[in-house]
């Protein structure tokens, strides 16, 4: 394929990348020609999605929260294909849905840890590494741009990745590497299954959602291969939102 989403030849760095919204987005950039180093911390999901790409697909298993694993992953990348031209900071967790009176320090730092430290070691470590220009997305969601119930430390957590990505913007666009964040409303995946399938709250999230369905990991491909590629050349600092609607009301 030849074009401004045509991504032959690009390595594309996508954490959490063995399930869910990451593994649709590695698939996604796979079909547009990129080599994709996929990264999580377990080897066998990441092997699993590595095996329809082949030659094309590199597997390397790293914590983002731990500052050796990402250097490591960064030279590992380095070392097998020479260059790392797109960052997807896909890696994430939310373990609670509760109030902040209930709400443990070990709670919020866990989450902190990974969804916004784990962005920020891997835009410092593997971002750094992109010395011909490149691309960067950070994954946050409607909740770096809205407030959800219950969600204190997760909301906090993406509202920052949203704020660190406009800032790593104005630092990096002289060098040529753009930085953007997608951001997904629900998505169907083992992170919001137990949610989404509730009789109650999963029916009250999909009658609040404009488009009155829920996404798969594959609604958010087609937008992660925007950002990555061309097609996108004059964008950075933005954040993309992907959420039927969600945010619109
Ligand atoms: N699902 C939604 O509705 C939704 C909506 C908005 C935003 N998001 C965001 O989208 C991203 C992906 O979510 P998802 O729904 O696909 O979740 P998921 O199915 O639970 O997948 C999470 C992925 O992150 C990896 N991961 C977790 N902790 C990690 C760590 N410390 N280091 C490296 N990898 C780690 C997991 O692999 P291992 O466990 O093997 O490490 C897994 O591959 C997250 O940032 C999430 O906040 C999701």
């Amino acid at each position: 394929m030849s074009g401004d989403f045509d991504l032959t030849g690009k390595v594309c760095v996508v954490t959490g990348a063995g399930r869910g919204i990451g593994r649709g987005m590695a698939e996604g950039l796979a079909r547009n020609g990129a080599l994709v180093v996929l990264t999580g911390r377990t080897r066998t999901t990441l092997e699993e999605a590595a095996e329809s790409f082949g030659e094309r697909a590199f597997i390397q298993t790293a914590d983002v929260s731990k500052e050796a694993d990402v250097i490591a992953l960064r030279d590992a990348v380095l070392a097998h294909f020479g260059k790392i031209d797109v960052l997807v900071n896909n890696a994430g967790v939310n373990a609670i849905f509760k109030g902040i009176e209930r709400t443990s320090l070990t709670e919020w730092q866990e989450i902190i840890d990974v969804n916004l430290t784990g962005v920020f070691l891997c835009c410092k470590y593997i971002g750094g590494a992109m010395t011909q220009g490149g691309s960067v997305i950070n994954v946050s969601s409607v909740a770096g741009h809205t407030g959800l119930l219950r969600s204190v430390p997760y909301c906090a957590s993406k509202g920052g990745v949203e704020m660190l990505t406009k800032a790593l913007a104005l630092d990096w666009a002289s060098k040529g590497v753009r930085v953007n964040t997608l951001a997904p409303g629900w998505v169907d995946t083992d992170l919001t299954h137990g949610l989404l399938e509730h009789d109650v709250h999963g029916q009250r999230l999909k009658a609040r959602t404009p488009m009155g369905r829920f996404a798969g990991p594959d609604d958010m491909a087609g937008g992660v291969v925007f950002l990555a590629s061309d097609a996108s050349a004059y964008m950075t600092g933005q954040s993309l939102v992907i959420d039927g609607g969600w945010t619109a009301g």
